[in-house]
């Protein structure tokens, strides 16, 4: 399984001057669960914005044209999935998601309900035809969060 993880406000937000700018602890636990024992990739500036690195017991891979200390980097997204087991999780910023929207099997969404704009917003990229969307739900434990999946039309 190749999938995405993201959060994104009403706005199609997923953050704001590297940072994201909210803060929801049911989402946290929600990303723990899916990625404890797999495979994280994601780009150079997420890596940066992380309070703690490597988050641990999953593999850490960043997409990045330079070395970075402590961290399995690649240059490209192809090279680093050539060289995973199980399942992935692309977890951002946007250029890696535009990517990996041709490489993975689902999308999986929280929806926040904090209205964010200005300058200094990066956005989730659209999301084409290709793509089935599934029910919005409730997320477990905080009801102020929404859910969606996406799965590939066949
Ligand atoms: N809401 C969420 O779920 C969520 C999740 C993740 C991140 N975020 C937020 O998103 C923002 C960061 O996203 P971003 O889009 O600005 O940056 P990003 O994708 O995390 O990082 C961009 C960097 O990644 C490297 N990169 C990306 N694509 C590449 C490619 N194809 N080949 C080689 N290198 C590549 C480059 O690094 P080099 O410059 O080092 O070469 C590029 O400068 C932050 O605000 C973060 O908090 C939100």
């Amino acid at each position: 399984m190749k999938g995405i993880l993201v959060a994104v406000s009403p706005e199609g937000v997923i953050g704001k001057n590297n940072t994201i700018p909210w803060h929801y602890s049911a989402d946290l636990r929600r990303f723990k669960r899916l990625t404890i024992g797999n495979t994280i990739i994601m780009g150079r500036k997420t890596w940066d914005s992380l309070p703690i690195k490597p988050l641990p017991k999953r593999r850490n891979i960043v997409i990045t044209r330079n070395d970075i200390e402590n961290v399995e980097c690649f240059r490209s997204i192809d090279e680093a999935i050539e060289t995973c087991k199980g399942d992935i999780w692309f977890i951002g910023g946007s250029g890696i998601y535009s990517e990996a929207m041709h490489k993975a099997d689902i999308i999986d969404m929280t929806l926040v309900p904090d209205n964010i704009s200005g300058e200094g917003c990066i956005y989730f990229p659209e999301i084409g035809d290709d793509w089935k969307e599934s029910e919005i739900r409730p997320l477990e434990d905080d009801d102020r969060l929404k859910h969606k999946k996406y799965s590939r039309r066949e």
